[in-house]
């Protein structure tokens, strides 16, 4: 036995060399692996802390064994040193493990190039971990190949969150899909009862807004899976029929989002006032324009909503507030009071103002 003190991360347990490179000038410990020197023992210390696992092997020895390996490594993996030490690191593998990552493992060992790769590993009860490994060549002072080093992370956490993530945007398109279809069974029951009733023009208007809420939910479906949905997006997809030149309606917001329920009341309350537009205002004429612009704002109550400002000009001069108010604007008030929201209108003689503001959940 020796009689120094011993650590952690210098039970290193090859069994040629754990008893050979103990230094006492350095205060290395025993069993050490040759790590002599004030560096040796700085390394020895750092492996020990560090909740890395890590690992050196050395290539000159009959199936490139592992000489070192420090507590992490044990831990991550539930084997003892003494089951590590002197094997290859193949023995982490099992039956699910992608072969052509440890090709591409292979490959880097022949090549003394680095690798950074990511593969399934087994635990020595048999469960799994994902293994993000960066391993490399380490040359002595003559240039020489020494060992291999290796650090590693689990990174099943991150795997899963993967995994969810694909499978949540499978589910958006699939609801993207049946959604599009049932607006499209909307649209032809509507037609055909429309028609059969003598109320075409009345099935027409129907079906212009159940068009204009398809367009406002379909570009927002595929991030729908992230809880809120881009603003900016819903909006430009409502408005984009009513300026196909493009130089009538300007957009100006940045990338704020909202909840995706609110898309219904927005999508229905722009396609209002983007019809009233074309019938009675800006966009009635040649010249008028538009300009829609969103933020987040904080209200007297200090709490967080959206604002969507609609703004008028160029049209023909307005004289003061139309008579009646409007099925449309009805119908927008009924569904932004679903969410707590408010229209605020005006009738500014250069054109009609407009602000809707929905309150956004904490
Ligand atoms: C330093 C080093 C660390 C390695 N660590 C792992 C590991 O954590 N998990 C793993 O599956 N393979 C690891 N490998 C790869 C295997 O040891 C082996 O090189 C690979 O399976 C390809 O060789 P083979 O075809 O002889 O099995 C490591 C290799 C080296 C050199």
């Amino acid at each position: 036995m020796d009689d120094q003190p011993t650590t952690r991360a210098n039970r290193v347990g090859h069994p040629e060399s754990s008893r050979q490179a103990y230094s006492s000038e350095s205060g290395a410990t025993h069993g050490s692996l040759a790590f002599p020197g004030a560096s040796g023992l700085l390394f020895e210390q750092a492996m020990a802390q560090t909740r890395m696992a890590v690992c050196l092997t050395d290539p000159h020895q009959p199936d490139h064994p592992i000489v070192f390996c420090n507590a992490a490594f044990e831990r991550l993996t539930g084997y003892e040193e003494k089951d590590i030490i002197g094997r290859n690191c193949r023995f982490l593998q099992g039956a699910r493990t992608d072969e052509s990552q440890v090709a591409r493992i292979r490959d880097a060992l022949a090549k003394e190039e680095v690798a950074v790769v990511e593969l399934l590993n087994y635990r020595k009860d048999g469960s799994t971990f994902w293994n993000a490994l960066h391993l490399g060549p380490i040359y002595d002072e003559s240039g020489k190949l020494k060992y291999f080093f290796r650090s590693q992370w689990d990174v099943t956490d991150i795997h899963e969150a993967r995994a969810e993530q694909r499978h949540a945007k499978a589910m958006a398109r699939e609801v993207s899909h049946r959604l599009k279809n049932v607006f499209s069974v909307i649209a032809g029951i509507v037609n055909i009862t429309g028609r059969s009733m003598d109320a075409r023009p009345v099935a027409s208007r129907i079906n212009e807004r159940v068009q204009a809420l398809g367009r406002a939910y379909e570009p927002t479906l595929d991030e729908a899976f992230m809880g809120t949905i881009e603003v900016g997006q819903a909006i430009r997809a409502i408005l984009a029929p009513y300026d196909p030149e493009g130089d009538r309606v300007s957009l100006e917001g940045n990338g704020v989002r909202t909840e995706p329920n609110a898309i219904s009341s927005i999508g229905l309350t722009l396609h209002e006032l983007a019809s009233n537009a074309i019938k009675y205002g800006a966009l009635s004429n040649e010249t008028g324009t538009i300009d829609v612009s969103w933020h987040h704002e904080r209200d007297d109550h200090d709490r967080r909503r959206l604002v969507i400002d609609w703004k008028e000009s160029g049209g023909p001069t307005i004289e003061g507030p139309p008579e009646t108010g409007g099925t449309g604007f009805d119908i927008s008030e009924t569904l932004l009071s679903y969410s707590n929201g408010t229209l605020e209108k005006r009738w500014d003689r250069d054109g009609l103002f407009v602000r809707i503001a929905i309150p956004i959940e904490q």
